[in-house]
């Protein structure tokens, strides 16, 4: 948020310079020789990047940009999922791993190329069997396990479109989503594994759908010893479904504008926003950015921590790094469970080579001491990433030497659900800044600018904004185009991202957190209306107001300043029933960290909440102009 601002920091100068090999090694060579080939011809550029893929048929034009709608490598026809397996598997690598999976307990999963690919057939033949064509939805609210990446890569194989929910949110908010994307079939598993506890994910499903007339199906992957009960017509099991179907599955020829997938985002309204991707484009910008940000190779093996219910694990775990033909290793485990040295064990047992995770996870293992990671031998490590939320100097210090041991390049990536792939970083090789993301990616136009949209002087706050459209860049929100308009009139001729940012006087970007009700907790984008609206579903409130807290830990945390109805009393028994109320509605994520009992909230003459004055007085500061203000 703004108040991080400090002038100080930003006038600072201060620089780590990478050994030079690192660049003489990459794939990208020198950033600003690459930068600009990218300005001289853009098309050209894209077009240079898309060559490296298997296309069934090229396209007529790189792009073409009717603001705000932009179509991406015109009348082209592919399969993402041929990039992603056949493209390695018929290229003499169907014996190189794939996917490792680790659970807890020792649990460990292995899928060659071929062998993904095969699963991912046969899965592909059993979503057809089921009568799922292609343009339909399918939800997929899974644990993280290889059958969740098995269920996404099948869908877009047959081209039918997914809309993956993260396994952490709630009845209401797993409802809401498959009665937005009209789904026929919702895939989940019986449990998540968490912390050494089963999470039961498919009661949460069952109340999901007691409102979803559009679901025919609920495929169930069964991990739990003796088997559950599944209804014996509507329910299927994953591996029975699989069982009597053709073992190839041909790629369906999509178009390049052909939808890939929908994904959920928190919005300023109480109304997720369903960012819609395609196929061609996607394909191209997270190919690209993994291979050219992670400066993937043969030998590495990447680890990326997010779920892939997020926008990070569907670029950077699924399809990014497959189209590269990566080593991907994930991980059911949660870095402090058995103890704080899982993570690092894991790095020292896979030998992991990229690493890529958020803020908060950096600062909770700062919080933890050195102790833990210095147990490891985190040798392996080549590049250390992180995304999500601001890297403040102080964690930028501490992964850099504890983690990176003054060695590892760090790539701090800012992008967004929306942006599909990583737009600002500081690439290999290049001198990274602590406190600043970097640089827009070769391909990439940015600048910050204040609401008229002219750029703002060097080291002063203004708006971020991408000037210009990119391949992997959302189309529409899900029927809900006038939304989608927003993003691009907000300020003419630019993409308003709704984050704060600086710029130094050496071009490298500070990101400054949200413009919007939006509020980021542990990298997790939480609208404040959702929030409230989950809060006054409850029976005991009469109204809501929801305020994002700097936390030295999350990034921010969540408060809550409620009105009660006439009847009921703030207690504490009344807190943890509110607590629990948003968690089962929302889920964990969306919890408030504090609730304070109000008898007015701070409004606007035409009865609009001003969050802003509840922030500054939390926070001992000046509320800013207040003549709007009932009162
Ligand atoms: O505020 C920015 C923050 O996360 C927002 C996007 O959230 P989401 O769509 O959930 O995607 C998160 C993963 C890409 C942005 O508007 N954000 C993301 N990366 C960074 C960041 N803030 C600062 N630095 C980053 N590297």
């Amino acid at each position: 948020m703004a108040e991080n601002f400090d002038v100080k920091l930003v006038e600072e100068m201060k620089y780590y310079t990478p050994n030079p090999e690192y660049k003489r090694n990459s794939w990208l060579g020198d950033y600003q020789k690459a930068y600009d080939e990218f300005l001289a011809d853009p098309d050209a550029f894209w077009s240079n990047v898309a060559h490296q893929l298997d296309w069934i048929k090229p396209w007529d034009a790189v792009k073409e940009w009717k603001y705000p709608y932009a179509t991406w490598f015109t009348n082209a026809k592919l399969n993402i999922t041929a990039n992603c397996l056949d493209r390695h598997v018929n290229n003499n690598r169907r014996n190189k791993v794939a996917l490792i999976w680790r659970g807890e307990g020792g649990a460990e999963r292995i899928y060659s190329y071929q062998k993904l690919l095969s699963h991912v057939m046969r899965f592909a033949n059993a979503l057809k069997k089921i009568g799922v064509k292609k343009g339909d939805r399918v939800c997929i609210y899974m644990p993280l396990v290889p059958e969740q990446v098995i269920a996404m890569l099948a869908c877009a194989r047959i081209g039918a479109t997914h809309s993956v929910v993260f396994g952490g949110f709630g009845a209401a908010a797993l409802n809401l989503r498959i009665q937005d994307a009209e789904a026929k079939v919702v895939i989940t598993a019986d449990i998540a594994i968490r912390r050494g506890k089963a999470i039961q994910l498919k009661a949460i499903v069952d109340e999901a759908i007691m409102d979803a007339p559009s679901v025919e199906h609920v495929i169930v992957l069964r991990r739990k010893e003796p088997l559950v009960d599944i209804h014996p017509t509507r329910e299927l099991d994953f591996y029975a479904v699989m069982e009597d179907v053709p073992e190839d599955c041909p790629p369906e020829v999509m178009d390049a504008e052909d939808p890939l997938f929908i994904l959920y985002t928190s919005g300023s309204t109480g109304k997720p926003k369903g960012v819609v991707h395609t196929c061609g484009g996607y394909m191209v910008g997270t190919y690209y950015t993994s291979k050219y940000v992670f400066d993937i190779k043969d030998n590495d093996i990447f680890w990326c921590t997010a779920d892939p219910g997020w926008i990070t694990g569907h670029s950077y775990i699924i399809y990014g790094p497959l189209a590269v033909g990566a080593t991907v290793f994930i991980s059911e485990l949660t870095p402090d469970f058995p103890d704080a040295g899982s993570w690092w064990s894991l790095i020292q047992e896979q030998k992991i080579t990229v690493f890529y995770t958020a803020p908060t996870a950096i600062r909770m293992f700062m919080k933890m001491g050195e102790v833990w990671p210095n147990k490891y031998n985190l040798k392996s490590l080549r590049i250390i990433g992180s995304v999500g939320e601001p890297l403040n100097p102080e964690a930028f210090e501490w992964y850099y030497h504890t983690i990176g041991k003054d060695r590892c390049p760090i790539v701090d990536t800012w992008w967004q659900t929306e942006t599909g792939m990583q737009m600002i970083t500081t690439m290999i090789g290049e001198k990274m800044r602590p406190g600043f993301a970097g640089k827009p990616i070769p391909g990439v136009t940015v600048d910050v600018v204040d609401k008229s949209g002219k750029p703002v002087q060097p080291n002063t706050m203004g708006l971020l904004v991408i000037k210009s459209p990119w391949p992997a860049m959302l189309r529409t929100l899900y029927k809900d185009d006038e939304r989608y308009r927003k993003y691009w009139y907000t300020i003419e001729n630019c993409y308003t991202a709704g984050d704060l940012a600086v710029k130094g006087k050496d071009g490298y970007i500070m990101i400054l957190g949200r413009s919007d009700d939006i509020i980021i907790v542990a990298g997790h984008n939480i609208g404040t209306a959702e929030v409230e609206s989950a809060l006054v579903s409850h029976k005991a409130v009469a109204e809501a107001a929801v305020i994002g807290k700097p936390d030295p830990l999350k990034g921010n945390s969540i408060k809550a300043f409620v009105i009660l109805r006439v009847g009921h009393n703030p207690s504490e028994n009344m807190t943890q029933d509110l607590l629990h109320h948003v968690r089962t509605t929302i889920g964990p994520i969306a919890m408030p960290q504090e609730i304070e009992y109000v008898d007015k909230l701070p409004k606007t003459r035409s009865g609009k909440i001003m969050r802003r004055v509840l922030k500054a007085k939390e926070m001992g500061m000046d509320p800013g102009d207040v003549s709007t203000l009932e009162e």
